[in-house]
């Protein structure tokens, strides 16, 4: 194993793996993913040589949004296993040198968190005013379809919901609602944790006047803020997320070392919009998510785009970047989007590249080290997502991208011993992490052998990046650190390029060609 340097920080230049707890491993034979199925694999991910785990909820919830609607913030759902597994799983990490980052979803709670049937039960009740109550409603509209408040059958007032009707706002305008934020975050953090994923931080505050949101104007910019025709001015990037956070950053900074990373979400963003999440020189937000490349078709030109718009904020806000997600199309389906499975030539390993050079914290997705791609045609009765269900399967589902990790060729891929909550990608006899463990040029072997050189690299993990070329179909950046540098070459084209410069080779798609094949690679150490 290499050697850390000293100023190595663990969210900064280490690379984050991003477990979707559902759909890891199950060890009971429920066809559901378990806390005790990731300590099972925790050599695994250790191996990738990886710094922390961020797990998506797996605190107890109805599921009807699949954790991310809480019902006790203090309880692991019995699906997943109990408390002691949880605290296992923090030691067992801990023991391998893996950090844990828990996903905090503060927005809102389940309809059935005892809070809101408190609250809902009537207008006195001292809970009420937990929950965000009005009498009538105004014109917003939810994420997730239809409108966003819900008539409350016991009081006949409306609650308003951002998300499901199941998953009710909590009022952050109410002190005693941050006191007990702040308890769940110290419990975590006694308990071990080293970080949180804050979920959909743009959505914590609403204007305390409830305007009606503007319509979008025909011809405007519809992915601006904007949900069913309307733009959220008023129910979106409110300023008072800003001072939440930073109580937040107050509380975890009672504790050494620990991580606060946002979902800031990508409408209408930009570098000013980013800046404010993350604060002066990082004294709000540690990261804030990058959603640029979560979306749409990865063609050349956007990578250069995103890194120039992430270079330009000021060099105190770290950047990150992630290529997939829980909520979007794996991106190995996107960059070869006519392709299914193997073999994916060099494009794969190319994103990999990107991911693993540039300056910022990356993100991997669990089976984006395996090129796993996405599940494509799941049938309505296949598909679980209540966002893709409640539209009547309009909106296309997030459950394409959360399907079973593929440990082996046995039955169900070695995910479960009972049958999968979703189908197990039909390509997994040939691409698993068994196999691939197995065979040199694999994308996992490829991936450890890329992030051991980020790690033992600080030109790579902490250096600054120069952009030297940008023509959208080739970008070329250089990495300086400690009187290092390096230079990194991709190559988005059908045709090959050629590098000018002298140095060494350190990586490369294919060392036996002259210039860069196409869609290939290069690292050099540069003389
Ligand atoms: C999460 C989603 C979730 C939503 C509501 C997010 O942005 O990433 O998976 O459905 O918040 O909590």
């Amino acid at each position: 194993m290499y050697m850390l340097e000293q100023e190595f920080v663990w969210w900064k230049h280490g690379v984050v793996y991003q477990i979707y707890p559902r759909s890891y491993k199950d060890t009971t034979g429920n066809g559901v993913g378990d806390l005790q199925g990731v300590i099972e694999k925790l050599d695994y991910i250790a191996s990738l040589g990886v710094s922390a785990i961020w797990l998506n909820p797996f605190f107890a919830s109805p599921m009807v949004d699949f954790g991310y609607d809480i019902s006790d913030y203090y309880m692991v759902d019995p699906l997943f296993g109990n408390n002691t597994d949880l605290l296992l799983l923090i030691t067992e990490a801990h023991k391998r040198g893996l950090k844990i980052i828990l996903d905090m979803v503060l927005n809102h709670t389940s309809d059935q968190h005892p809070w809101f049937t408190e609250a809902r039960s009537s207008k006195d009740n001292p809970k009420r005013d937990w929950y965000v109550w009005r009498d009538k409603p105004n014109n917003w509209e939810s994420i997730f379809g239809g409108s966003a408040w819900e008539k409350c059958p016991f009081t006949g007032e409306y609650y308003y919901h951002a998300f499901l009707s199941e998953q009710p706002d909590l009022n952050l305008r109410n002190p005693e609602v941050v006191e007990e934020i702040k308890k769940i975050f110290r419990h975590y953090m006694e308990m071990g944790v080293d970080g949180f994923r804050l979920d959909a931080v743009n959505t914590y505050y609403e204007d305390a006047a409830w305007r009606n949101n503007p319509e979008l104007k025909e011809g405007s910019d519809l992915s601006s803020h904007s949900v069913a025709g309307q733009r959220r001015v008023y129910n979106y990037d409110h300023y008072l997320n800003y001072s939440l956070l930073d109580d937040l950053r107050e509380v975890t900074d009672e504790y050494p070392n620990r991580l606060i990373l946002g979902e800031v979400g990508r409408e209408g963003k930009d570098e000013h919009a980013w800046k404010k999440y993350y604060g002066s020189c990082n004294r709000r937000l540690d990261l804030v998510f990058n959603f640029d490349l979560l979306y749409g078709e990865l063609s050349g030109g956007r990578f250069g785009k995103t890194l120039k718009a992430w270079e330009s904020l000021q060099y105190c806000s770290w950047p990150s970047y992630a290529l997939s997600s829980h909520d979007q199309i794996r991106a190995i389906s996107r960059v070869i989007p006519d392709q299914d499975a193997c073999p994916w030539g060099n494009r794969g390993k190319l994103l990999a590249v990107f991911l693993m050079t540039v300056r910022g914290t990356p993100f991997v997705y669990y089976g984006e080290e395996l090129g796993m791609p996405e599940y494509k045609g799941l049938t309505d009765e296949q598909i679980q997502d209540p966002w893709s269900i409640r539209n009547n399967y309009t909106v296309p589902t997030r459950d394409g991208c959360r399907t079973p990790m593929i440990w082996d060729d046995s039955k169900h891929a070695g995910f479960s011993l009972g049958s999968p909550w979703l189908p197990v990608h039909e390509t997994y006899k040939e691409i698993n992490a068994a196999a691939q463990q197995e065979d040199q040029a694999s994308m996992l072997e490829f991936y450890k052998e890329l992030i051991q050189l980020r790690n033992g690299t600080p030109a790579l993990h902490k250096g600054d990046l120069e952009i030297i070329i940008d023509e959208g179909d080739f970008l070329q950046y250089r990495r300086i650190a400690d009187g290092e540098v390096y230079l990194v070459s991709l190559n988005f084209s059908a045709a090959e390029r050629t590098v000018e410069d002298t140095g060494k080779v350190v990586l490369s798609s294919d060392r036996s060609v002259e210039g860069i094949e196409a869609y290939g690679f290069e690292i050099w150490k540069l003389d």
